[in-house]
């Protein structure tokens, strides 16, 4: 039986999915009538009892998130979308948004009125234009048929939706960063608390959810919170998106099941390029702590993940196979941290500074056997030390690459140089590589 568990994805490779015709032809919209004939509270509800939970990283249950909104408060409410997808190995958000940009519209429609809010904004990354126009298509064409703007379906619910594009910035999708950044002020984290329900854009209740979980709402409206909450595994329910890239041979989105393990998205994905072998892999972006060939039948859950000492994060595979040198790879991804950290908080923004030099010279052969320590000491001093996560991301692939591949930074020290450049490499397979 197929693992895969198509529904955001299910209508992908009809030429014309992204339109409001093929999106409305394949069910579309239905949901959101039919949460409009429901009290605002029993949306919530069932998006609770449906077990879904944020698709952004952390996880949070949406249902919980939405009923944190104090009602009755005299004030507006806004629903925020975080589109700003960037973490190194996140491709899902994208796709999801080119050939379907209305599930998120709809999603979108269904959670202002649920958390009572008449105003609602995207947040997309700046640099995806071609995504930007696909999105801006969908919400224009929204408001022609109605379902967005006054009066909605004729029920007598407002809603405007604006569209923003980032300026590229990492950082912007920390939601309280693109919050301000939304405001217009430069985007740096704010200090929680108030947590944005409380006081979120323009110091009013905002709900700020990922384009996944939020696109992922009319399904359970249509269906039913125990249709959504019968598929994944006991804490973390529901289908999901998977992204893998790297050195597989058929890269892409994989719908299925949480839970799924990498052994079975790697079938689905064609396998390991041919010849080679499984060295190491992200289970959620590069911010979290990387796996190896030991962890192929993990369950790709929020638990599973975490007992096994990672986070699940954006369920971004990127899978390396053993040409690649973990150190190398590593230095990128600190490169990105540092070019990326927005200087708000010293252990950040200098500590990110120093690891992209110590990780440099280990990579080209000018370290020294204390720069392991190092480095260790100074994620220790980054990690749950800085003023937001991005820190603690930076530290994930350094602290993990140690742990599963010492003998690869020894051997750096030892050869003077990386082993895997076109001309060590030939002396290093001929020395039988790393063991
Ligand atoms: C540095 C950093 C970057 C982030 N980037 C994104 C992003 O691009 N998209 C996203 O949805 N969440 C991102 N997050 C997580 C958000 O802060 C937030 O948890 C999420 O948007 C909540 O949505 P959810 O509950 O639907 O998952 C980022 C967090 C950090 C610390
Ligand atoms: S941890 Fe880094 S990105 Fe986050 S606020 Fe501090 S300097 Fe900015």
């Amino acid at each position: 039986m197929s693992k895969i568990t198509p529904v955001l994805s299910a209508a992908w490779d009809q030429a014309d999915s992204f339109t409001i015709e093929a999106y409305k032809r394949n069910g579309g919209y239905q949901a959101l009538a039919k949460a409009l004939d429901m009290k605002a509270d029993d949306v919530i509800n069932i998006v609770k009892e449906s077990g879904l939970r944020g698709r952004g990283g952390a996880g949070f249950p949406t249902g919980t998130k939405w009923s944190f909104i104090p009602q009755g408060d005299n004030k507006e409410h806004y629903f925020v979308v975080n589109a700003d997808e960037s973490e190194p190995g996140t491709c899902k958000d994208m796709p999801l948004l080119l050939a379907n940009p209305h599930s998120l519209v709809e999603g979108i429609i269904i959670g202002s009125y649920a958390i009572r809010a008449n105003h609602a904004f995207i947040y997309l990354r700046g640099e995806v234009t071609h995504v930007y126009r696909r999105v801006l298509q969908a919400v224009e064409d929204a408001y022609k048929a109605g379902y967005l703007g006054k009066n909605i379906l004729g029920k007598g619910f407002d809603l405007e939706l604006t569209l923003h594009a980032g300026a590229g910035a990492y950082i912007c999708g920390e939601e309280t960063a693109l919050l301000d950044s939304l405001e217009g002020f430069r985007g740096q984290p704010r200090l929680r608390p108030p947590f944005p329900a409380i006081a979120g854009l323009y110091a009013r209740p905002t709900v700020v959810n990922n384009v996944e979980s939020v696109a992922s709402v009319p399904s359970i409206i249509a269906n039913g919170a125990q249709w959504f909450a019968s598929m994944g595994t006991e804490k973390s329910k529901g289908y999901t998106l998977y992204s893998l890239s790297g050195h597989v041979n058929k890269p892409g989105q994989v719908e299925a099941p949480l839970g799924i393990t990498l052994r079975e998205l790697l079938e689905l994905a064609g396998g390991i390029r041919n010849g080679h072998r499984l060295k190491f892999w992200t289970p959620g972006g590069s911010s979290t702590p990387m796996f190896t060939d030991a962890h192929l039948d993990i369950p790709l859950d929020y638990e599973g993940v975490g007992a096994a000492g990672s986070m699940l994060g954006t369920k971004a595979l990127q899978i390396f196979d053993e040409t690649t040198c973990v150190v190398r790879a590593t230095l990128r991804w600190t490169e990105f941290y540092k070019h990326e950290s927005c200087g708000k908080c010293t252990p950040c923004r200098e500590g990110t500074w120093w690891l992209v030099q110590i990780l440099k010279d280990l990579e080209h052969g000018k370290g020294t056997p204390a720069d392991l320590d190092k480095l260790l000491d100074l994620c220790e001093n980054i990690a749950g030390r800085s003023f937001c996560a991005l820190a603690d991301g930076a530290a994930s692939p350094i602290i993990s690459s140690i742990k599963y591949f010492r003998d690869e930074y020894i051997h750096h020290l030892e050869n003077k140089g990386c082993p895997f450049d076109p001309v060590a490499s030939t002396l290093f397979a001929t020395a039988g590589g790393v063991k």
